[in-house]
């Protein structure tokens, strides 16, 4: 993949991990720790990543064992790349696991750093909430998980929180939203039950803000939208793959796992490549041109 862009901040979206304490298959199907490792073996070459984001559903059983378990592979991933590391909890997430091992999920900060946390206790009513600053650009996680709930909500005292930050100190190129629940049209009719409550809120919040882009998951399939104009990018899921295509009011996944690169730029434009992980026993490579190929193609056809 090319290099991004001088200024711009290349964030690696991952989202739906779903990883098990005890090792435990994913509906009984898929190995997460496995899929985890594949998509960080897949990004591995690709250049620039400055922030790696996890947009809940981090953990399935919300046990400290999988919250860990995250910690090493991606944390590990993330210091290796010299990238900022920031996650969010989702329906699936446990607050008590989540803040033991991730605090408030301003794991990492610009370069890889790790973020000094002071120990703060919160019950598991308390949403998660954490913000920082990454290139210039302002990261707020915003909690949607409602407990015992599959569904999403951004509480009274959230919204409020990020009306603050976003009214805050400026932010010289703007602000991320990294959230669970997307404020989009869900899929399917199960999604749509699980859907966030209450996306006029949180566009409420968003509309005429320095907000530039507003990542979320939970979905387990690439969506882009918008909300109140900022663009909303759905990162596949890391555990499976929604069938979008079938019956509304069943529900089948596929095995498969992907990731989004967004590019953003010091102006706000957004660009954000999807990223799946092949099969070598089901997704045969359909061709490929070596270096000098592609170049003599580019001098026969390209612009000069
Ligand atoms: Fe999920």
């Amino acid at each position: 993949m090319q290099p991004p862009a001088a200024g711009t901040l290349r964030v690696l979206h991952l989202s739906d991990t779903h990883l098990t304490g005890d090792g435990a298959l994913h509906q009984g199907s898929v190995d997460t720790t496995a899929a985890l490792e594949s998509v960080l073996a897949r990004v591995d070459g690709v250049p620039g990543i400055g922030l790696v984001v996890i947009s809940g559903d981090v953990s399935e059983d919300g046990s400290p064992e999988s919250y860990a378990a995250v910690l090493e592979r991606v944390g590990g991933w993330a210091e290796r790349h010299g990238a900022a590391l920031v996650a969010v909890p989702g329906n699936h997430d446990l607050r008590e696991g989540f803040r033991q091992v991730l605090s408030n999920g301003h794991v990492l900060g610009e370069g890889g750093r790790p973020v000094m946390h002071t120990m703060e206790y919160h019950p598991p009513t308390v949403p998660v909430w954490g913000q920082s600053l990454v290139a210039g650009r302002r990261i707020v996680t915003v909690d949607t998980s409602v407990p015992g709930a599959g569904y999403g909500e951004v509480s009274e005292a959230s919204l409020e929180r990020l009306r603050t930050a976003l009214a805050g100190d400026h932010a010289p190129h703007g602000t991320i939203v990294v959230l669970h629940h997307p404020p989009l049209p869900a899929p399917t009719a199960l999604h749509e039950a699980l859907r966030l409550q209450n996306p006029e809120a949180l566009a409420d919040v968003v509309r005429g803000s320095d907000v530039r882009v507003v990542l979320g998951g939970h979905y387990h399939h690439h969506f882009a939208g918008s909300l109140a104009g900022v663009p909303v990018l759905v990162a596949p899921g890391v555990a499976n793959d929604t069938d979008v295509t079938g019956a509304y009011d069943e529900e089948s996944a596929y095995v498969d796992s992907g990731a989004l690169v967004v590019d953003v730029a010091e102006d706000g434009s957004v660009w954000s490549t999807p990223l799946r992980v092949p099969r070598p026993d089901a997704d045969p490579l359909a061709f490929h041109l070596d270096a000098e190929t592609v170049a003599s193609v580019i001098a026969a056809a390209g612009k000069h």
